[in-house]
């Protein structure tokens, strides 16, 4: 009887566990160290957030974020594609709870992006006259982020607008408003969210020449009496090739013109790239294409310890000037999320974040954890 009523009383209790959200049974971070308490006081630690993430559809990935993180960036829900998707339609909803989420969770968000050459809605990429460019551009600015004013913290108000060579890129904006628009665009920006951070954001100003065109960009934002508050480095690197003397000396840099330093879009990825490879020779393209993906079945310890390394030496630079950076973003919450399983090629299994597939701490979390 007594053996009867226990086994009983052990599937209750089993369906009950059945019944409990998913990260009520098993956190696969419960116990393990939190990157946004660890750095506190240093610099806020943020993530990229998906559409399905401001939904709150995923119990792993939301405890992560709650635990972990206490910045966070819309990966995509803030671009002009998704927001205003027509001349007079705006769709604000998803990216509504994504700061009703963020208020929820405590964390900052950092608006990406107002101006953009890419993820440019059709209508925009359509428009042919000066006239209707700059209307759409102070719309688009004025409308946004009026919207969000005093509910985000920070907006990137223009993103990816120099070329490898520090000069202006080639782009819509360019093109049609002139080379001054970067300034209007702080300057829209300003007006319409007084009290919000403004920055410039882009992948590559580590690098000398990029640098120096950022830095003429920033000047001359200044120079016309417009405030701009910071720069992204995105950050988008390969592990084991980190950029670090030119990391350092862009930190340097841009602190000396009084700008916020943060690393944006950090992720470090693992997997061959294409463009190392002769194309040219079809036979060996396909050999090289059958390479391109090498740990679909799991990494590699070897891998696996060359990426802590590369993030370990890549926070020790962090902390050493953590008096000039505000924030260091992850491009995603985990391995899964991220957006180098399908580029530069579709489907691939890449390794770049500090969290696995599962939502669990790689070696390269506890590195970055050791390192303070
Ligand atoms: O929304 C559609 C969906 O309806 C469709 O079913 C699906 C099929 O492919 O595509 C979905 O859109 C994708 C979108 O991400 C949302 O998942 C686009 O194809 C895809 O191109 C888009 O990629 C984003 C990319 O920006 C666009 O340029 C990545 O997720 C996002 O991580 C990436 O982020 C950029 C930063 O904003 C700026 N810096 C570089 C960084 C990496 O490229």
């Amino acid at each position: 009887m007594l053996i009867h009523y226990t086994v009983r009383g052990v599937l209750v209790l089993l369906n009950l566990l059945a019944l409990l959200p998913c990260h009520a049974q098993q956190s696969p971070t419960i116990g393990v160290p939190s990157l946004k308490e660890t750095f506190k006081g240093d610099f806020l630690v943020g993530t990229a957030l998906s559409a399905t993430q401001a939904r709150e559809n995923g119990a792993g990935a939301a405890s992560l974020i709650a635990q972990q993180f206490n910045a966070v960036t819309p990966e995509n829900i803030m671009k002009a594609a998704i927001l205003h998707p027509g001349w007079d339609k705006y769709n604000f909803e998803l990216a509504d709870k994504l700061v009703e989420y963020a208020q929820k969770n405590g964390l900052k968000v950092n608006a990406h992006t107002l101006i953009w050459h890419s993820q440019l809605p059709g209508f925009v990429r359509r428009l042919t006259d000066p006239d209707s460019v700059r209307q759409f551009f102070y719309n688009h600015i004025t409308t946004v982020a009026g919207r969000y004013s005093g509910k985000v913290f920070s907006w990137d108000v223009v993103n990816e607008a120099l070329a490898e060579d520090g000069t202006l890129r080639t782009s819509i904006f360019l093109e049609k408003l002139g080379d001054n628009y970067i300034v209007e665009a702080f300057r829209l920006a300003q007006k319409a969210s007084p009290n919000t951070e403004l920055y410039y954001n882009d992948y590559s100003i580590e690098r000398p020449k990029k640098r120096a065109g950022a830095i003429a960009l920033i000047k001359k934002i200044k120079a016309a009496g417009v405030r701009i508050d910071g720069v992204g480095i995105q950050g988008h690197w390969r592990a084991n090739n980190v950029p670090l003397p030119d990391i350092e000396q862009s930190i340097i840099e841009f602190a000396a013109i009084e700008m916020k330093v943060m690393f944006t879009e950090l992720d470090l990825s693992v997997l061959p790239s294409p463009w190392n490879s002769n194309v040219a020779d079809v036979d060996r393209t396909s050999a090289v294409r059958t390479g391109m993906d090498p740990y679909k079945n799991g990494l590699p310890d070897s891998v696996q310890h060359m990426l802590a390394k590369s993030y370990e030496d890549l926070f020790r630079l962090f902390l050493k000037h953590k008096d000039k950076i505000s924030r260091i973003t992850f491009w995603g919450a985990s391995d899964g999320q991220s957006w180098l399983n399908d580029w530069p090629i579709r489907g691939r299994t890449n390794y770049p974040l500090l969290f696995d597939r599962e939502y669990k701490p790689k070696p390269a979390f506890y590195k970055v954890i050791a390192v303070k």
